[in-house]
């Protein structure tokens, strides 16, 4: 075709188009609806409402939270999982509101000596947290157990380590430990805490048959406690140097008891939220022997162990 024929041809079109443009737009319409009719396929999409965008992040959301608690990541994110295997925000949030009664008129720890059963009896199920002075001086447990101990133990057990990992729960809290196998192979200048080694701090429960019959061999049921107490088949033992565990309430089934072997130990308390108001924090220190009698479903509790000592206890519930 010539090009001035072209020419003609193309001011003819753009001439017809602008017409046609004019006469919808006379009737109506908009530039928009016109591009889109012209070109469907990038006409703009209706934009999803801002509701729908909090529906689908909220469904992404649970769905990844989810996926990370089943794989237990954030276990290793909080170093802390106490008596908590999972789903720590499930647990908060079903918690009951506690009536505040159980501190509602405590400043301190209550604190007993050469306790007898009756004695304890009105204390037994109070929820408010409880010292016993002395109570285990004269556990062989006391002078028994060690690191050296309980590696021996575990040792010489079939299956003991594949326990702790698969039913008995480990603790590593700071710790760089990721077993209990890794507890056992650290060098006895690390075990000792000596000068530039790193210091650690480790919980683990004991479920296996034969390791609990072992170590209970060292230590009998606390004989103030009630007589139709259930006790569950799984002892805790924790051992290490300066911090223990951050603040955290346990979502366990009794009440619990820990029994003071080696060293000392700071506990701090905080009542629940409801309770803030009506309630004071408690902390105590106690020491070689002594036992604490604690409800930590109600009291949020931290330790600490003091002035680079070697603490151990053994801890166990009742109820
Ligand atoms: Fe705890």
């Amino acid at each position: 075709m010539p090009e001035d024929d072209c020419s003609i041809s193309q001011n003819l079109i753009e001439e017809k188009l602008t017409n046609l443009n004019n006469y919808y737009l006379q009737r109506g319409l908009s530039h928009e609806d016109l591009f889109n009719v012209a070109f469907p396929e990038t006409a703009s999409k209706p934009k999803k409402s801002l509701k729908t965008h909090i529906i689908i992040y909220t469904a992404i959301a649970t769905l990844l939270i989810s996926i990370l608690y089943n794989c237990n990541a954030f276990s290793f994110v909080y170093g802390i999982r106490c008596i908590i295997p999972n789903n720590y925000f499930i647990w908060e949030a079903t918690r009951p509101i506690s009536d505040c009664s159980f501190c509602s008129t405590l400043t301190e720890a209550i604190e007993l000596s050469n306790v007898t059963r009756e004695e304890f009896e009105p204390y037994a199920y109070s929820s408010k947290p409880i010292i016993v002075r002395g109570a285990f001086l004269h556990w062989p447990a006391m002078k028994k157990f060690s690191w050296k101990f309980f590696k021996e133990l575990y040792a010489s057990v079939e299956g003991s380590y594949k326990s702790v990992d698969q039913e008995c729960q480990f603790l590593h809290f700071k710790s760089d430990f990721i077993s209990i196998r890794d507890v056992f192979a650290m060098s006895e200048a690390r075990v000792q805490n000596l000068a530039n080694e790193k210091s650690w701090y480790v919980g683990w429960g004991n479920c296996h048959p034969v390791i609990l019959q072992e170590m209970r061999k060292f230590y009998p049921k606390p004989h103030f406690l009630p007589a139709d107490a259930e006790f569950p088949h799984k002892d805790y033992i924790f051992m290490g140097f300066d911090d223990g565990a951050t603040m955290h309430l346990d979502y366990i089934n009794r009440l619990m008891w820990q029994a003071q072997l080696q060293g000392s130990k700071i506990w701090k308390l905080v009542p629940p939220p409801e309770c803030q108001k009506i309630c004071k924090p408690v902390e105590f220190q106690i020491g070689p022997g002594d036992a604490v009698l604690l409800d930590t479903r109600v009291w949020y509790h931290a330790t600490a162990i003091p002035n680079n000592q070697f603490s151990l206890s053994v801890q166990s519930e009742y109820g």
